[in-house]
């Protein structure tokens, strides 16, 4: 059962007044005890498929009649071109099979009166039947410019010549502090799952120089926020003797690829649900600005924001200060406090890291977190010191810096988040296919 022919073909006028055979499900059916109208929905889209009983037969037409939402069925029949239809096509059905049947007793769960009657709410009665609330149109569209994001973002890496690098998901130690470490039990010890594939490709980059990967990364962040997940999906680069400005320049590259990418293949399903083109074209267009965080502090406390010299900023403070902003902009040189240990110290100013967030706009924040490392051994020891961090977990680590260390720096970006963003979802868990917080883990 090869399927050759989509609805999204269909619907391109490909088969205008051709007999073909169509496979997908029933997105709705109705119609007299004479003629059916039976919506048919694929991957690729929607058609209404008119079934006469004169035309397939009493003991078919009786078949139809039972196929309830959902049912999966073959259909062949002739396709008409004609303006009043959805889609702007329709199928004259002749004849039609039920392959996989839906029982009457448990029709499938997701309906309008259902989610109004949910005693938890309509969110959770969505997360709840998540697997089968994948196949709505919102979800499917959802997904599908998910994977454009996806395809996106190697392809920036790899017509640049990077080399797609995994490390391991058990690590011994953090990256991004303590605090949002899953510990695992492993074989009488305790390890933890990764929050960053970083560290290992530090490790690599002496080998391989331009690196990359997209890759799931875990944290234990107790808050449920609408841009945070337990296990997100991060793309993470690194490259040898690169400065701030130029892993800067990466980051707003892939960025603006993707937001072109989307608009090019995915301009139907962005409508689809909503989304003002015109943004999306203004974030591939245009050049991203980058300030200093001192800038923003004093921005933010012009605004009366209650924000202090040295905090790292929080999503209530991103969230205010990237309101106003037309476009993506980079926040550089963060206090030495506010960032960990692998933050190089920038030389002309000891307070500050030669960082960057990258912040996105319409209130959004936070969208890629990278710098410049701490390359040289001893500058490595005394921040793992100031910190006071236990070195055993990072002997590897040190190692890479005594053996040959170079200047060298990276990013990582959050492709949930991004995809968020750029789509408009309001949550983040509407652009992954099983979000995981703190409260659900099933299905
Ligand atoms: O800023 P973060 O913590 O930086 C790092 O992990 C660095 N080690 C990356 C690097 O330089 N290679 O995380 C990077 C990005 C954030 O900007 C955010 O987009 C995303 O990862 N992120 C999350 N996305 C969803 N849910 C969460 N809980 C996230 N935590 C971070
Ligand atoms: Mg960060």
């Amino acid at each position: 059962m090869v399927k050759t022919i989509f609805i999204g073909d269909v619907q391109a006028g490909k088969y205008d007044g051709q007999e073909v055979e169509l496979m997908g499900w029933v997105k709705r059916s109705r119609g007299s005890n004479k003629i059916r109208f039976v919506v048919l929905r694929d991957s690729t889209g929607v058609i209404q498929c008119v079934v006469k009983k004169d035309a397939i037969g009493e003991e078919s037409f009786e078949q139809v009649k039972g196929a309830l939402i959902e049912s999966s069925i073959k259909i062949t029949g002739i396709i008409n071109a004609d303006e009043r239809a959805d889609g702007g096509h329709e199928m004259i059905a002749s004849s039609i099979v039920i392959v996989g049947s839906v029982n009457p007793q448990h029709p499938f769960p997701i309906t309008e009166s259902a989610m109004k009657a949910a005693d938890g709410g309509e969110t959770e009665f969505l997360l709840d039947n998540r697997h089968l609330y994948l196949r709505t149109s919102r979800m499917t569209a959802m997904l599908q410019m998910r994977s454009t994001v996806f395809g996106s973002i190697h392809n920036y890496f790899r017509d640049l010549d990077f080399t797609e690098y995994q490390a391991p998901n058990f690590v011994a130690g953090a990256v991004e502090g303590g605090s949002t470490l899953f510990e695992v039990p492993y074989f009488g010890k305790k390890v933890y799952l990764t929050q960053s594939w970083q560290l290992y490709a530090e490790a690599a980059m002496p080998a391989l120089e331009r690196l990359y990967t997209i890759a799931p990364s875990f944290r234990a962040e107790k808050s449920r926020t609408r841009r945070h997940l337990t296990e997100f999906w991060h793309a993470e680069m690194e490259v040898a003797w690169a400065t701030n400005d130029e892993i800067m320049t990466h980051g707003e590259g892939v960025v603006r690829k993707i937001a072109s990418d989307l608009l090019e293949n995915r301009s139907t399903e962005l409508e689809s649900i909503g989304r003002d083109l015109e943004l999306v074209a203004r974030y591939a267009d245009s050049p991203y600005p980058r300030m200093r965080y001192d800038e923003a502090i004093e921005t933010l406390q012009g605004m009366g924001v209650d924000v202090e010299w040295g905090q790292d900023l929080d999503y209530s403070k991103e969230k205010v200060l990237t309101q106003d902003f037309d476009v993506p902009h980079f926040l550089t040189h963060y206090p030495k406090i506010a960032k960990p240990f692998y933050h190089r110290v920038d030389p002309d100013e000891g307070q500050y890291v030669l960082c960057h967030d990258l912040l996105a706009p319409e209130g959004y924040g936070e969208i890629i977190g990278g710098g410049e490392r701490t390359w040289s051994e001893a500058e490595l020891l005394a921040r793992l010191d100031e910190e006071g961090t236990d070195k055993a977990a990072y002997q590897f680590y040190i190692d890479t810096r005594s053996y040959g260390g170079v200047p060298h720096g990276g990013f990582g970006l959050g492709v949930d988040r991004v995809c968020s963003w750029l789509t408009g979802a309001d949550h983040i868990r509407e652009v992954i296919p099983f979000p995981r917080d703190s409260r659900r883990v099933s299905p």
